[in-house]
């Protein structure tokens, strides 16, 4: 993503601020156990804003009726931190390699934002993350407040992550770019699962070779972790163990994706675990692809959202009748939500920089979202049986399916984004075929 990006994103941000400072803070690094820590994730917000990758940085906003600044507080090159861990971009690397107004020594942020806020009213921060550069910040703020003599003072503490949420809705051309590479590299992991899926195999094989995939084509993590559910554990919506022998016979539910460059896919497919679905896999399978390809097909610009959801349950609950699980008449049976017990989960999230994007899915009013283009939606129904319910045809029993893709409205209509992974049952048996 390019500069202009970023720097056009804080525009906006800017333009959607009354005046006032917004304080956006890079993630913390994450303890894994005693010295060793996760691979660093950059808080989604804040990259959003400004693309940069490190920790312990700070990105500030400030808005006044005829102008505004940017400023990036980065950590300054440290040669014993170069020596461990690698050469941080430092002061004069900020200044140089992006287009923000100042950037400063880390060092100097506990200063400069008490002198920063008392020129102003309003205080943009994660309302619900209290990063310890926010905390410095109000605690700031609060000095000021019993300070005599001062200016101004803070009076208004908001939420910015809302505004910056709101901005994420809608995703630009390189946006979609970004996520079509992510979503190119899980269709080669899950064709190669397909192809190389034997009876006798553990869970965690698939897993490590999709994963194995992942890396070998650049992307440098999964987008979230990987279900790999054999049988039965498909019944489990997060089930993540991942350890279970792969049964003849049975199918698996894969759900898992890379992330390119922060930008998510989220993929999942169900295959037969020798290549051929059984009469009655093949049944509830084709009734939940069935559903998936109605409700993909109803998506266009106004459509809300509650309504996708309310019309997926309908053609859910239609499929339990004629699969003969559920008896009676649907609009009562979704009234009494019993089609819930095999179709618990929502037909699919905001996907973006996050998998689940935590975009909103109301308005301002609590109306749900009208569809508009530029917006990423999963669409990933599922049924599932689990083995021990009595009130499940015995032949269904131990089927869990769900069929999940990522949908870009359009102008026009929608995008699958994912349509180039196997979906059909010829496909996927053909997939499952050219073993590896
Ligand atoms: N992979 C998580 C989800 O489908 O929402
Ligand atoms: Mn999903
Ligand atoms: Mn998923």
């Amino acid at each position: 993503m390019n500069e202009t990006h970023f720097v056009n994103r804080r525009s906006k941000l800017l333009t959607m601020m009354e005046e006032g400072v917004a304080i956006i803070t890079s993630a913390p690094t994450q303890s894994r156990s005693n010295d060793t820590e996760y691979p660093y994730r950059q808080n989604s917000d804040f990259y959003y804003l400004c693309g940069f990758n490190e920790d312990n940085s700070v990105l500030v906003l400030i808005k006044t009726p005829n102008a505004s600044k940017t400023i990036l507080f980065v950590e300054a090159h440290n040669a014993e931190h170069a020596l461990w861990n690698g050469a941080r971009l430092g002061v004069e690397g900020a200044r140089e390699r992006f287009s923000v107004d100042e950037t400063h020594d880390i060092a100097q942020y506990d200063g400069m934002i008490k002198e920063i806020l008392r020129e102003h009213i309003n205080l943009y921060v994660d309302l619900y993350n209290d990063s310890a550069r926010v905390v410095e910040a109000k605690a700031a703020a609060q000095s000021l407040h019993s300070t005599r003599g001062v200016k101004r003072h803070i009076r208004s503490i908001r939420d910015v992550t809302y505004l910056i949420r709101t901005l994420r809705l809608i995703k630009s051309p390189e946006e979609i770019e970004t996520i079509k590479k992510a979503i190119a590299i899980t269709a080669k992991a899950h064709h190669s699962a397909m192809q190389m899926c034997r009876a006798g195999m553990r869970e965690y094989q698939l897993q490590a070779h999709m994963n194995y995939v992942f890396l070998n084509n650049g992307a440098m993590s999964e987008a979230y972790g990987a279900i790999v559910a054999g049988g039965n554990n498909a019944n489990t919506l997060h089930y993540v163990d991942n350890r279970d022998e792969l049964r003849e016979g049975d199918l698996v539910l894969i759900d898992a994706a890379c992330e390119w460059e922060l930008y998510a896919s989220d993929i999942t497919r169900t295959f037969p675990i020798n290549g051929k679905f059984s009469d009655p896999q093949q049944e509830v399978y084709n009734a939940v692809l069935d559903v998936q390809l109605r409700v993909i097909e109803a998506i266009r610009v106004g459509v809300k959202r509650d309504w996708l959801q309310t019309y997926s349950e309908e053609l859910l609950c239609d499929a339990l009748i004629k699969l003969g699980v559920l008896n009676g008449e649907r609009s009562v049976l979704i009234e009494t939500k019993e089609h819930k017990k095999y179709a618990p989960h929502g037909i699919g999230h905001w996907m973006g920089l996050d998998v689940h994007d935590p975009c909103p899915y109301v308005d301002e009013e609590g109306e749900s979202l009208a569809f508009m283009a530029g917006m990423v939606m999963t669409i990933e129904p599922g049924l599932y049986f689990r083995a021990d319910d009595e009130s499940v045809p015995q032949a269904f029993r131990g089927i869990g399916i769900r069929i999940e893709d990522n949908i870009l409205v359009t102008e026009v209509g929608y995008e699958n984004l994912s349509a180039m992974i196997a979906k059909r049952v010829e496909e996927i048996e053909g997939m499952c075929k050219t073993q590896i």
